[in-house]
């Protein structure tokens, strides 16, 4: 067609492809269903490190083609303050699982860093997604291997095989706990997600699947998310539940609704005194094992010993704290050298 004298051609905005988001914050994880024009515009704003858009169980089975489509435009219009963006797509078992990923992807996966899986019950499960993935960035020129993948372990067999789950593909970024598919998976006594079932007075009936969850992110170099709690107006009960996930070693923890995401991303942070303190171990191990400090492998940090696994530790907590956006307020002073006689 050729254009009216005097006027320009409509020119699309190039869209950048958003960096690789692996190593970025998950301290919090907001679901939002993808069928709620009103709660998918309200997710734009919101401070939650991750915002995911959800195809499967928050969306009706009659609504999930027109959740798709809302969500796919809702990724094209942009603008999520949050710092990734995934959409949770149905399960492999479903029949909507494959149109959930080409269409998402082939029409806004510029826009999406991750695609999360849920209902993982074996590798194969993972090796489907990757494929297709792989065989879609590749037909539309999408960066081979951006999209990553957060699995979701929310029965029996998924925690048999977490293991092999999370090698199954490098896309993999964060192995989320599904706390309510698997209370009912392994026929847990309680109705109530996160609270320990009635009868059980020896411990925590979370800390296996929990642990099991957190040994293979961190074997698989992968973050560890623990799932959502339901209780959406109980503040001190969701408070209670992620200080047990933050204090295990999960790196974030799902939320439902906007009031859990401050709660939620001040307890996955560190605080402003352990992020101080492990910067200045990190300094002062830097210093104590070079030249100038002596060469030596153990020195002592204030009343503590500290050695390489000190480093290690605090290079932990470190790096949370950079995640979570603190600045150090306390700088490391060299000791005085000893006086020469
Ligand atoms: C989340 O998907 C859950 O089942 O708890
Ligand atoms: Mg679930």
């Amino acid at each position: 067609m050729i254009e009216p004298a005097g006027s320009e051609p409509a020119v699309s905005e190039p869209v950048q492809p958003r960096p690789d988001a692996r190593g970025r914050a998950r301290r919090s994880v907001l679901a939002v269903p993808g069928s709620s024009p009103r709660m998918l515009a309200k997710a734009i704003g919101l401070p939650a490190d991750e915002v995911f858009l959800d195809l499967e169980d928050a969306v009706s089975p009659l609504a999930k083609d027109e959740a798709r489509r809302a969500v796919i435009a809702a990724l094209q219009a942009g603008g999520f303050a949050a710092g990734v963006i995934a959409v949770r797509v149905n399960d492999v078992t479903t029949p909507w699982a494959y149109r959930d990923v080409i269409d998402v992807v082939e029409q806004a996966g510029d826009q999406l860093d991750a695609i999360i899986l849920p209902k993982v019950s074996s590798p194969d499960h993972v090796h489907w997604c990757d494929l297709l993935l792989t065989q879609i960035e590749s037909a539309i020129g999408l960066v081979p291997g951006r999209i990553l993948i957060e699995v979701q372990i929310e029965d029996a067999a998924g925690l048999a095989a977490v293991d092999a789950i999370a090698a199954a593909s490098g896309r993999i970024a964060a192995i989320a706990f599904g706390p309510a598919d698997f209370m009912a998976s392994i026929n847990m006594r309680s109705l109530v997600v996160g609270e320990q079932p009635p009868g059980y007075r020896e411990g925590d009936a979370y800390h296996y699947p929990l642990s099991r969850i957190l040994i293979a992110a961190r074997a698989h170099g992968c973050q560890a998310i623990d799932g959502p709690y339901l209780q959406v107006r109980d503040q001190d009960g969701l408070r209670h539940v992620a200080e047990r996930s933050a204090a295990l070693g999960f790196d974030g923890k799902w939320v439902l609704h906007p009031d859990q995401i401050d709660v939620v991303n001040g307890i996955f942070s560190p605080d402003q005194g352990d992020y101080d303190r492990a910067c200045l171990i990190l300094d002062a191990y830097d210093y104590h094992t070079s030249t100038a400090g002596g060469r030596r492998g153990a020195a002592m940090f204030g009343a503590e010993m500290i050695d390489e696994a000190s480093r290690k530790m605090a290079r932990v907590i470190a790096g949370k704290g950079r995640a979570a956006g603190l600045v150090r307020t306390a700088q490391f002073t060299p000791p005085p050298a000893p006086r020469t006689p």
